[in-house]
């Protein structure tokens, strides 16, 4: 088992780290009662954040972003000195972006290498498989993005650093209301992801709430590569945005096709957007369009700034994204609970987790709430030239 952690170390944690040693066996010659057989070294000389993402499938950049963050924090963590006088190691699996997979490599990560904590996932479809089974093993899971509500609701060991979706949805169908002045918006939404649905639902609570009307809802299924039925049926519509609450893969085609039919409304979305790739895969079809996002790299307050100068260091220039600077925040979280824990069982983690007061992330000040999510502004973003440009902050 532990062969088999170690192979995932060594395929993606320390292809990453490329100073870290990898754990040897004892030098040869050395007798054997010069090396006292400890304990496993695993369940007791290092602490194990487990974690879930997709580094390959159709949200790949969601997964590798998250673990550059989190990669991070854990490299810094270590230097200087661990908690508790302990290392971290990270044991990531791939879950291909498939909420099963998600499901069977969380259980691994639980039973076989005894992780302290699950970070994870992005996809709140996917943490939604992987909640019930951190609680039912009393595993503290942070899901550093999924901001659909069911998933804290799945126990009291489930926490996440990001805020939730019945306030992102308000978000946008406020800046659309009073900032656009849209009065008549389409809906269209992913449905088979748990966050596109509930996402439509809020924004459409809301815009209507504020005066605004639905002319029009369909549907998509993520992965889907023709959306022009649906976008014929938008147009007739007339309506003067599209609200599209669906993740960047998909994005980039629906804009696209949009524009070949000659829809000119913008379209509005929330986080799931954020990726370098959704540039590349719409292109100009996204100019002038609009989405809610955890932070925003031309606000740099002194956290933001420092984190992107030493995520710039650590992987060759590249800026972070919402995601990385999340992973990064959900690690830094569960390094302070733990070095604030009674004792590193699941049960003392999960209550110092709880009690996260005023944390200082780079996404904004982290209290976790009652309901264990975190209360924090979301930004606005336009898309003009390939660039996401900050607009406004708006508060809860
Ligand atoms: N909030 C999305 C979800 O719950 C995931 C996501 C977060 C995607 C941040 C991109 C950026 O499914």
């Amino acid at each position: 088992m532990r062969t088999q952690a170690m192979a995932v170390l060594g395929l993606f944690v320390l292809a990453a780290c490329p100073e870290k040693k990898p754990e040897g066996t004892p030098a040869p010659g050395q007798p054997a009662e010069a090396a006292p057989t400890p304990a496993p070294s695993s369940a007791t000389d290092t602490i194990k954040f487990g974690e879930v993402g997709s580094l390959t499938g159709t949200e790949a950049t969601f997964g590798k972003s998250t673990k550059d963050g989190i990669d991070l924090a854990v490299k810094e963590l270590n230097e200087a000195g661990g908690i508790k006088g302990k290392k971290v190691e990270v044991v990531v699996y791939d879950d291909q972006s498939k909420p099963e997979e998600a499901r069977t490599v969380v259980t691994r990560l639980i039973t076989q290498d005894h992780v302290n904590v699950v970070l994870g996932e992005v996809a709140s479809t996917n943490s939604l498989q992987m909640a019930p089974i951190c609680q039912s093993n009393q595993v503290p899971m942070i899901t550093p993005s999924s901001t659909n509500p069911k998933v804290t609701q799945q126990g009291d060991f489930i926490f996440r650093v990001c805020f939730i979706d019945p306030f992102q949805g308000q978000v946008m169908a406020k800046f659309a209301r009073q900032n656009l002045k849209v009065n008549k918006v389409a809906v269209f939404k992913d449905q088979r992801s748990d966050y596109s649905i509930g996402l439509a639902e809020y924004f459409e609570r809301e815009f209507k709430a504020l005066g605004g009307e639905i002319v029009v809802e369909e549907s998509y299924s993520k992965g889907d590569s023709d959306f022009k039925a649906q976008l014929t049926k938008i147009r007739a519509e007339k309506a003067e945005a599209i609200y599209v609450p669906g993740y960047y893969n998909d994005i980039g085609l629906i804009a696209k096709q949009s524009r070949q039919l000659g829809i000119k409304a913008p379209l509005l979305g929330g986080d799931g957007w954020e990726s370098e790739k959704l540039f590349e895969l719409g292109g100009s079809a996204l100019d002038g369009c609009y989405y809610s996002n955890h932070y925003s790299t031309e606000t740099p307050t002194p956290e933001i700034r420092r984190f992107i100068d030493h995520f710039k260091a650590a992987y060759g220039g590249t800026i972070p994204d919402s995601l990385a600077a999340l992973g990064y925040d959900a690690a830094k979280v569960a390094a302070d609970a733990m070095s604030r824990a009674k004792t590193l069982s699941g049960p003392d983690v999960r209550d110092a987790i709880a009690a996260t007061k005023d944390f200082d992330g780079v996404t904004g000040r982290i209290t976790i709430d009652k309901d264990r999510n975190a209360v924090k502004p979301a930004v606005i973003l336009r898309i003009e030239g390939g660039k996401a440009l900050y607009q406004t902050t708006i508060a809860p």
